[in-house]
């Protein structure tokens, strides 16, 4: 597996492939890999000749340096789950690198439409635009033929497909299902902070969501809100940031299930001081 540090190596890398004629998956990450990224690598090995994979901690999508700061870091071992994964070649750059100007804030504003706005938009202001701003710069430097990305950040994937869209860019996005753990927590790099107590609790977040799969279809909207909201919030440290139940493809809040072809419940929840995502769909 080839390790590339800088722009240059990654173009001349890809330049190479593309004149070889084998397509290209890119699978961007911030590194502290878990199944859940491993999936994304495998999804893309299957469907290209050859897979980069970027390992970035991209300071310009955390509006929390404390966050940002914590984000666990375990560059040595990615590199060994990534080589035994087989992907041919990883992109680890400083973040001079990336943003040799050091202006760590976006250099032009991304129009992201609405789906940016509701739910992690607005709990975290700016995050989307450094996402779009490093997705975007990946896409231009690899030029992929696909790119793939976790359901587990439903709203990432929407916005994604809109940065896509209006920047012009020519790539499939590929959206790849949430890998779990066997008691159902999702997976997270997040995950290491909890305490035990806390890892212990966790998984009560999907187990509200999927019974309320289950009982949706005797219950309304409003109801099923309340019903996750309040049994998560019964859970020992954790609470409910927000709960959005929401079409699909809009991402705007649904009052009624056959409102929208899929609707997809999503939530963030505090256990402790750590800030776990999830969500689930009810209709599809
Ligand atoms: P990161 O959180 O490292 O996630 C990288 C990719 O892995 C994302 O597409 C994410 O949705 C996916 N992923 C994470 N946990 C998953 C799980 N349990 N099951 C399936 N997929 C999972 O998302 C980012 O990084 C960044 O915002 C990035 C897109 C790399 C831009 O910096």
């Amino acid at each position: 597996m080839k390790i590339l540090r800088t722009v240059d190596e990654l173009t001349r890398h890809c330049e190479a492939l593309r004149a070889s004629g084998l397509s290209l998956g890119l699978v961007p990450t911030m590194g502290a890999l878990h199944a859940g990224h491993l999936s994304l690598v495998k999804e893309a090995l299957a469907g290209n000749d050859s897979v980069v994979v970027s390992l970035f901690v991209n300071p310009t999508q955390f509006n929390n340096a404390a966050d940002l700061q914590t984000y666990p870091r375990t560059e040595e071992a990615d590199f060994r789950l990534l080589e035994q994964a087989g992907a041919q070649a990883v992109f680890a750059p400083s973040v001079e690198e990336i943003y040799p100007d050091g202006d760590r804030q976006p250099d032009h504003v991304f129009d992201l439409g609405e789906v940016a706005e509701v739910m992690e938009g607005a709990m975290r202001p700016g995050h989307f635009q450094g996402v779009a701003q490093i997705v975007s710069k990946l896409m231009r430097m690899t030029q992929p033929d696909h790119a793939y990305f976790g359901e587990k950040d439903f709203q990432q994937i929407a916005v994604i497909r809109r940065m896509v869209a209006t920047e012009g860019i020519n790539v499939e996005i590929v959206d790849c299902p949430i890998i779990r753990e066997d008691d159902g927590l999702a997976l997270s790099s997040r995950n290491v902070r909890l305490s035990k107590e806390q890892r212990a609790t966790a998984p009560g977040i999907y187990a509200a969501l999927a019974d309320s799969v289950v009982r949706s279809s005797e219950m309304s909207v409003e109801e099923v809100h309340d019903m996750v909201v309040n049994r998560i919030n019964a859970l020992p440290e954790c609470e409910v940031e927000y709960f959005s139940i929401v079409d699909a493809e809009t991402l705007r809040p649904v009052n009624s299930w056959n409102e929208a072809k899929r609707v997809q419940g999503c939530i963030t929840v505090f256990c402790g001081p750590v800030r776990l995502i999830d969500n689930i769909c009810y209709r599809k």
